[in-house]
């Protein structure tokens, strides 16, 4: 069976509630008739309620950038799993480099992470990718077998049925620079061996590898035309409206 393509977007720390209402007004009519592909838009969390709000009954879901991986207790500042449902999200980005660079999060935090929004029943959408130095010293591949090793670690294929990764060489973030579509399709296939090694071929065949990293209107459709590339996770061309539009509709 084919892959659906997911197209996603992480506004990271963009956008109050009333922006975010303003978006999905000129968001919606432009994407409503479009079935091929799955659309998910990651706000801050101040915004997720106006999110869900304003995509009911659409074809968007909605999803958080980040969670805590307990349920509930005293960890001033975090979100769990729960809560996330209880907002009627359905996604969840996990192990962003952004919070790997700046806040603290390991391998292990990612793997922690991941066990619990599968165990609640939310998809979780595992960032892994190298940063520029890695590349040149040419540890791209020893980066992405880490990562993938530590993130699947004592998951079952069973509950890993929902996992979506998504690869995002950090020298590509923000940066206007794109991987091209072929030396992403090597990443990827690099990452599905490794979910082959974990959860078997038949979940590593239908699990779905998003590209990210300076994605755009003007590069989409030929990252998109890579058969390994089964959607992309936009940073900032997913903030207005009608950029995300053209990217969704490739
Ligand atoms: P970018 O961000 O599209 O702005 O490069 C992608 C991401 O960080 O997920």
């Amino acid at each position: 069976m084919p892959r659906q393509r997911l197209i996603a977007a992480n506004w990271k720390m963009y956008k109050n509630p009333d922006q975010t209402r303003e978006f999905f007004q000129a968001f919606l009519p432009l994407v409503a008739d479009h079935t091929r592909d799955e659309i998910v838009v990651c706000p801050p969390y101040t915004d997720l309620h106006a999110a869900v709000e304003a995509t009911t009954g659409s074809n968007v879901a909605i999803g958080a950038q980040d969670m805590y991986w307990k349920e509930e207790g005293a960890f001033t500042g975090e979100i769990s799993p729960g809560m996330l449902l209880a907002a009627e999200c359905t996604h969840v980005i996990i192990g962003h480099s952004e919070r790997r660079q700046y806040f603290g999060e390991t391998d292990d935090t990612v793997n922690l992470k991941l066990k619990a929004a599968l165990e609640a029943g939310l998809t979780p959408i595992v960032c892994v990718g190298e940063v520029l130095e890695e590349r040149e010293a040419g540890l791209t591949e020893d980066v992405l077998r880490r990562q993938c090793l530590r993130a699947f670690h004592a998951i079952s294929a069973k509950k890993a049925s929902r996992l979506v990764i998504a690869y995002e060489p950090v020298w590509a973030i923000g940066t206007g620079k794109t991987a091209t579509p072929q030396l992403a399709a090597e990443a990827h296939s690099l990452i599905r061996t490794e979910a082959a090694k974990a959860f078997g071929d038949r979940l590593a065949e239908s699990m779905r590898i998003l590209y990210g990293g300076s994605v755009k209107p003007e590069n989409a459709k030929s990252l998109m035309a890579e058969e390994e590339i089964d959607g992309a996770l936009v940073g900032g061309a997913s903030l207005d409206a009608q950029s995300f539009a053209a990217i969704v509709k490739y």
